[in-house]
């Protein structure tokens, strides 16, 4: 494909792979749209354009010459970039939702972050030549990393960004996990590294054709492997404690009735797991892309080995 230039906006960690493999791995240019001027993504020899979101004139001329937009901010300021990508009729548009299926996403919920509303926005826009797709990939095995999501500065807006904030602490071995969804089934989940994700979604600036939802999947796990898969690593069995979803609803109602804004996000986010949000079985994007990602336990062997 001809060099083609792509804005990242954003800076956090997944922003920061999405540069690494476009230099890296590509003939592209890329630029990062940034609230800030960032010296340290500068003096890697990153360009970095500080914008104000609330300025649509400043990120209209900030996109003069993109093909491709990678958006990893979320909320009014997505929209805005939304906007002005189409004034400036950008080609392609990734909206910052790496999670689960949209499709599968429980309705006006606090996890949302304003992804339905972009998403609305892209479809509109679609119809006027406006590419856009989503990249499903489940859950970030970074969630499970030391230190958590943070080390990575990932996972700042999801309130499960530090380390065991999320179904086990493995440093502590505790876990707390709800093995059985409601239906009594167990729980699936798919996985990646937000490293892979970032090669994926690089490997796919290349393809001639997008769809509107592209889906990868490291790994798909039950949340007892998962488990196990600690429990191996670390050589010895956790403590755990077995949730329902009566008693995560339970929690949630009195999270809510003290205020407790932390506790309720994270309740969400392991209620999302049991509702089957992050789990698919098929992912479309794996057979039009040369990416092998990485198992979950070689992630977390890698990842644990040089904890402090
Ligand atoms: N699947 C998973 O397990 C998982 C886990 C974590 C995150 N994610 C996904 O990764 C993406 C990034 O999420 P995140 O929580 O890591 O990052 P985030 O906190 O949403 O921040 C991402 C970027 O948004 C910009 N930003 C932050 N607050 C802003 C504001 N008020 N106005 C305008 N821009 C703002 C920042 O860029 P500047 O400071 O450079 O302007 C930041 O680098 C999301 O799509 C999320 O769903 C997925």
């Amino acid at each position: 494909m001809a060099m083609i230039k792509i804005a990242i906006a954003g800076t956090s960690g997944l922003a920061q792979y999405l540069a690494h493999y476009i230099s890296t791995q590509t003939y592209h240019q890329f630029i990062f749209l940034s609230r800030n001027n960032n010296p340290g993504l500068a003096a890697k020899g990153w360009q970095v354009i500080k914008v104000d979101y609330n300025n649509s004139n400043q990120l209209q001329y900030a996109l003069t010459g993109i093909h491709t937009v990678i958006s990893t901010i979320s909320g009014q300021a997505e929209i805005a970039l939304i906007d002005a990508a189409a004034q400036r009729h950008i080609r392609r548009f990734v909206p910052s939702e790496f999670e689960g299926r949209p499709s599968t996403r429980p309705a006006a919920n606090i996890l949302d972050r304003g992804n339905r509303a972009s998403l609305t926005r892209l479809q509109h826009y679609a119809q006027y030549g406006m590419q856009y797709a989503v990249f499903a990939c489940g859950i970030f095995y970074e969630r499970f990393a030391p230190g958590g999501m943070a080390t990575f500065q990932l996972g700042k807006g999801t309130y499960i960004d530090g380390e065991g904030d999320y179904l086990m602490n493995i440093r502590t071995m505790k876990a707390e996990i709800p093995y059985f969804n409601a239906a009594g089934e167990p729980v699936y989940v798919c996985m990646t590294s937000a490293q892979d994700l970032a090669r994926y979604i690089v490997a796919a600036l290349d393809l001639p054709q997008w769809t509107t939802e592209f889906r990868v999947c490291g790994e798909r796990m039950a949340l007892g492997d998962i488990v196990k898969a600690a429990e191996i690593m670390r050589g010895v069995s956790f403590e755990k404690t077995i949730l329902s979803d009566e008693s995560l609803e339970h929690s949630l109602a009195y999270a809510k009735a003290s205020g407790n804004v932390v506790q309720q996000w994270r309740l969400h986010h392991v209620l999302a797991t049991t509702a089957g949000c992050y789990d698919f079985t098929t992912p479309n994007l794996h057979s039009l892309v040369n990416v092998n990602p990485q198992r979950f336990s070689n992630w977390l062997y890698a990842a644990w080995a040089s904890a402090p």
